[in-house]
């Protein structure tokens, strides 16, 4: 069985696609997915109810991927992968890179293919490619590493280390998002006003290594005014809607130590820092429907 994970960034999204570099936790929320020789290749995807061939030409982005991702395996057998999708997509949670390692992984397995899961992670890149565009490469390799980690664009990634877990709820917004168009607009935004748009990449790197560090150190009262911080900079890069915002402040009015909008923006989902496991699961019914507690150790 193939497993592919979804993930939160917890600090440095976009700044991480222009090279700065983000801190992510990966979820145990996530796709799993099985492959068997068949008559044809064939991906099914549940909840969706899908069933798609691969087409390196086709309208969906899915058969692009998935005749990417086959790609990757001359003189292999017809396949047919199913694959079961535990996460929202186009929320900011790494649904497609979940979905891209759960494959390939399933593949793996079917063909007696053994490998590492960075290794893993790396090829999974093509099949995100498909998705964002230019992506940073934080979502694949998260999606198939886990822990809590500083991702650099090509740089090795770095795992964080600490004895206290991270007590994170997950709250969505219901608007959906693309990562596609968000990564474009701040792309547009740097080319329009370098300077306004590096000031806010090495602010939020300020922040990242900072929270490195409070993470290292389990202070999360630290850890939470960095991630406020966080998010007034993607909202300075016009990523917020006011759903996320209310959802934030809300969260911080709860007692959340920190929250911020997480992924791409413009829509999808925003996580909170809570203090301990009991008061996660009450911010849980602060932030509502679609919000899930998620606890990550570093
Ligand atoms: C998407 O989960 C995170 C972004 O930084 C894009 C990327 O890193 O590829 C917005």
């Amino acid at each position: 069985m193939g497993f592919g994970r979804g993930k939160v960034i917890l600090l440095g999204e976009h700044a991480v696609v222009h090279g700065y570099p983000a801190i992510a936790a990966g979820i145990e929320r996530g796709v799993v997915a099985t492959a068997a020789a068949a008559e044809r290749d064939l991906l099914r995807l549940a909840p969706w109810d899908l069933s798609l061939e691969p087409d390196e030409n086709g309208d969906e982005p899915l058969q692009r991927a998935f005749a990417a991702a086959l790609a990757q395996y001359p003189g292999r057998p017809p396949l047919a992968v199913s694959a079961q999708v535990d996460l929202p997509a186009g929320a900011g949670l790494g649904c497609s890179a979940a979905i891209g390692v759960a494959v390939l992984e399933a593949i793996d397995e079917a063909l007696g293919i053994e490998r590492g899961r960075t290794d893993l992670g790396a090829s999974a890149l093509a099949w995100e490619k498909i998705f964002h565009g230019n992506p940073s490469g934080i979502d694949n390799t998260m999606s198939a590493v886990g822990g809590v980690a500083l991702y650099r664009r090509d740089d090795t990634l770095r795992p964080l280390h600490s004895n206290k877990p991270l007590h994170l709820v997950v709250g969505y917004s219901g608007e959906p998002s693309s990562t596609k168009e968000m990564v474009a607009s701040v792309g547009r935004q740097l080319e329009n006003d370098p300077k306004r748009v590096t000031k806010a990449f090495e602010g939020i790197e300020v922040l990242v290594r900072n929270a490195k560090v409070a993470i290292e150190t389990g202070d999360h009262i630290a850890l939470g005014q960095l991630l406020d911080l966080n998010h007034t900079i993607l909202s300075s890069l016009m990523l917020c809607t006011t759903k996320l915002d209310e959802l934030c402040q809300a969260a911080r009015n709860a007692g959340a130590l920190g929250a911020k909008m997480t992924g791409a923006g413009g829509g999808g989902c925003m996580f909170a820092l809570a203090p301990k496991r009991d008061e996660a699961l009450r911010l849980q019914g602060v932030l509502g429907t679609g919000s899930f507690v998620a606890e990550v150790s570093a």
